[in-house]
């Protein structure tokens, strides 16, 4: 068999992950890499055991690399989601798909007019107990929906001392929790309950107004207290905590939250869907459940099971039950169907995955999240 060689840009947190999961995957080749400089790529390429590392432009000149996995902050993927199209290759890009709307808007329209293949890494969408609530919604089993409560909740940005490039509004836009986190929920919500979010009333906060930087690489400091004058004060003026109002076109209503402050929340996406017939409930942290509430009989609890799901969901299982599949399956199963087209060498005409346009889509709820927080007020979608 032929395998379709892939170049993956930036190795730091979900690089890595990309390359497990395309390593699991019988038909891709993790070829190359690139890094911020060709001395950090090859220290990489050496650690993850691929063979080929590249400067970002000299990797874009590799003919036998098909496609390009875009994985770096988010103040990055604009132009190299671009420069990867233009020079030919399929982009698969990490969310969010760029620092505002008119920049995703391009991406949207160069991925059109080019038929590659371009996909945005939502891959919470590939918990498949998420797939099995989408299946059973579209086969009425939910009923009409009625409401939408879901939250995003970490904890790694609980200390004033805890820094990352994701504080700096140059390297990660003007919004950062509902941005980073929200996105996925935004997401995910629009995708499991068919509904579009027509309007927004948002409330911000920050818990930490001033942060301290460390002057040298945290790494260096490793389990050594770091002294005061190691640290400088930076002011923070994007969100540590976001709640969200939220009108959709059935007329039905919603609210979310999302914190990276909140102690002992370490990634917990929850969400709970009520309609005419039931409420689904269900949370990232034990994905392999879902719970199932009803009226007039005893609640159920579904585990994922390829034997128990809908027959449309099996698809998104390779384990059975009992065998708990987690965050690095998600990846795996997207970039199945990702690779599934890009076999085929273009974009399908209704993608299962989420695409460029889904990014634009995400987007564009988060600028109205963020209008509607800086005018304490509803704004239309
Ligand atoms: N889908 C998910 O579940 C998920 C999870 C985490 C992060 N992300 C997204 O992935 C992106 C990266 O996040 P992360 O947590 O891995 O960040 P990170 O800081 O851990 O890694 C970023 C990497 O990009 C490299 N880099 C920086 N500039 C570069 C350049 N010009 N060329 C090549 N490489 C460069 C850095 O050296 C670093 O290795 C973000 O956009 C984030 O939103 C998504």
């Amino acid at each position: 068999m032929k395998k379709i060689k892939v170049g993956v840009v930036g190795t730091g947190f979900i690089g890595p992950a990309h390359i497990e999961a395309l390593r699991r995957l019988p038909n891709v080749e993790v070829a190359a890499l690139c890094e911020v400089t060709a001395e950090l790529a090859r220290e990489k390429a050496d650690l993850l055991g691929i063979e080929r590392s590249y400067t970002f432009d000299e990797l874009l000149k590799q003919d036998d690399i098909v496609s390009i996995h875009i994985c770096t902050p988010n103040f990055l993927h604009y132009s190299q989601s671009k420069a990867a199209l233009l020079a030919g290759k399929h982009v698969i890009c990490e969310k969010p798909l760029a620092k505002d709307l008119v920049e995703a808007e391009e991406l949207v329209q160069i991925a059109a007019e080019s038929g590659l293949v371009n996909a945005v890494h939502f891959n919470l969408r590939y918990y498949p107990l998420a797939r099995q609530m989408k299946s059973m919604r579209e086969n009425g089993e939910l009923g009409e929906i009625y409401s939408f409560i879901g939250s995003y909740l970490q904890d790694w940005l609980f200390y004033e001392t805890d820094y990352n490039w994701r504080l700096e509004p140059d390297k990660s836009g003007d919004s950062r929790a509902i941005a980073d986190i929200g996105s996925h929920l935004m997401d995910i919500l629009e995708y499991i309950t068919g509904l579009k979010t027509t309007a927004v009333l948002a409330d911000f906060n920050t818990v930490h107004p001033t942060r301290k930087k460390p002057l040298k690489p945290v790494e260096t400091y490793s389990g050594k207290m770091l002294k005061p004058e190691d640290y400088a004060d930076v002011p923070i003026t994007t969100e540590d905590h976001a709640n969200v109002l939220l009108r959709f076109d059935n007329g039905s209503k919603g609210v979310i939250t999302v914190s990276q402050v909140s102690a002992g929340r370490k990634n917990r996406m929850s969400l709970e869907i009520s309609g005419s017939k039931k409420t689904f409930s269900w949370c990232s942290e034990a994905p392999n459940e879902m719970w199932i509430g009803n009226r007039d009989s005893s609640n159920e609890v579904l585990m994922r099971d390829p034997s128990l799901v809908n027959r449309d969901v099996t698809s998104v299982i390779s384990f059975p039950g009992g065998h708990n599949e987690g965050f690095p399956d998600t990846s795996k199963q997207m970039f199945k169907e990702v690779y599934a087209a890009i076999a085929e060498g273009r974009q399908p005409e209704t993608p299962t995955f989420p695409t460029f346009a889904d990014g634009y889509r995400e987007l564009l709820i988060c600028e109205r999240i963020l209008e509607s927080n800086k005018k304490q007020g509803w704004v239309e979608v």
